[in-house]
């Protein structure tokens, strides 16, 4: 595995792969690192897809709110390029901060709409940031496709859209959320758990299987799926709710709290950001409604 901290060497190295393989996909997984196994799921899917995969490391500041945790968010790269290795990756790209913004950013891709609820509500500016720096990683590696994980399902939705709107010629692939064996999404923010959180942060997995079965109750509605899913959150005594919606996906239009699931014949999705002491989870799943 080759391990790249500048453009030009990044560069260097996918002009060697592109005339040895003119024909092979390049596949790009963007990640913050502190790697886990829903990283390496998405290494894995690239590898079976692609014939190169490069995986960026970047904890990118323009996607952090000003009290948020971009200085201590874990980082480890000699773990990371284990993982990253052992998963087939061939280039790991890991720039500086200096290296991807030499100069003060002045231009940023600014998404609408898909960013009003959910994350985008609650972390100002979130969407600008991660919008600007997938951007600029498509340019720079140029991928045929890159993988991204429905753990952020809102993020899923954002880049596709960037995608669509600006013609950016690359496949958006999403790929399913990984979990820790008893439930608990895979998250790099989980190391900060406590152990009476980490046992209380089951609730999010425990309320979206409850909805699973809720969902299919002939006279359920939105608002009561929400306010049984607010309801089990709220019975983890350190579980402070950011938010809990139901929305249609992957428009993250809302639905009215009147209406009937059963009547609605759509993709919707629950999602939940849920905080543990200063640790904010997130977690969601899709319905397809009959
Ligand atoms: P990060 O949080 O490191 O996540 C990198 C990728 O891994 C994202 O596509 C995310 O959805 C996926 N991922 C995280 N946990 C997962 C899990 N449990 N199962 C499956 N996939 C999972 O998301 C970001 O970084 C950044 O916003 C980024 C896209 C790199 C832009 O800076």
């Amino acid at each position: 595995m080759i391990i790249c901290t500048t453009i030009v060497e990044l560069k260097a190295a996918l002009a060697r792969q592109r005339s040895k393989s003119p024909n092979g996909f390049v596949g790009l997984v963007p990640t913050m690192g502190y790697l886990h196994e829903g990283h390496a799921s998405l290494m894995q899917r690239a590898g079976s897809e692609c014939e190169f995969t490069v995986v960026s490391v970047f904890v990118n500041p323009l996607q952090f709110g000003p009290n948020e945790d971009f200085d201590k968010y874990p980082r480890d790269l000699e773990r990371d390029a284990a993982l990253a290795e052992k998963n087939g990756v061939a280039l790991l790209f890991v720039p500086s901060v200096k290296e991807m913004y030499p100069t003060k950013p002045l231009t940023r891709v600014l998404i609408s709409e898909v960013t009003d609820s959910l994350c985008g509500a609650s972390r100002p500016g979130h969407f600008d940031g991660v919008g600007t720096v997938v951007s600029k990683l498509f340019n720079l590696v140029q991928p045929d496709r890159a993988y991204f994980g429905m753990k952020d399902a809102q993020q899923v939705a954002v880049v596709q859209q960037m995608v669509h709107d600006l013609n950016m010629p690359v496949d958006i692939i999403p790929c399913e959320t990984v979990r820790e064996p008893d439930g608990l999404a895979m998250s790099s923010r989980n190391v900060y758990l406590e152990p009476g959180q980490r046992k209380q942060a089951l609730i999010l997995s425990r309320t979206l299987n409850q909805a699973g079965e809720l969902l299919h109750k002939p006279d359920m509605t939105a608002g009561k799926l929400l306010d049984a899913a607010k309801a089990t959150i709220q019975s983890a005594p350190l579980a402070i709710i950011d938010y809990v919606e139901l929305l249609h996906y992957p428009s993250l239009q809302p639905i009215e709290p009147d209406r009937r699931l059963a009547e609605l014949n759509d993709k919707l999705i629950l999602a939940l950001a849920v905080k543990f002491g200063g640790t904010r989870l997130i977690d969601n799943r899709l319905f397809q409604t009959a």
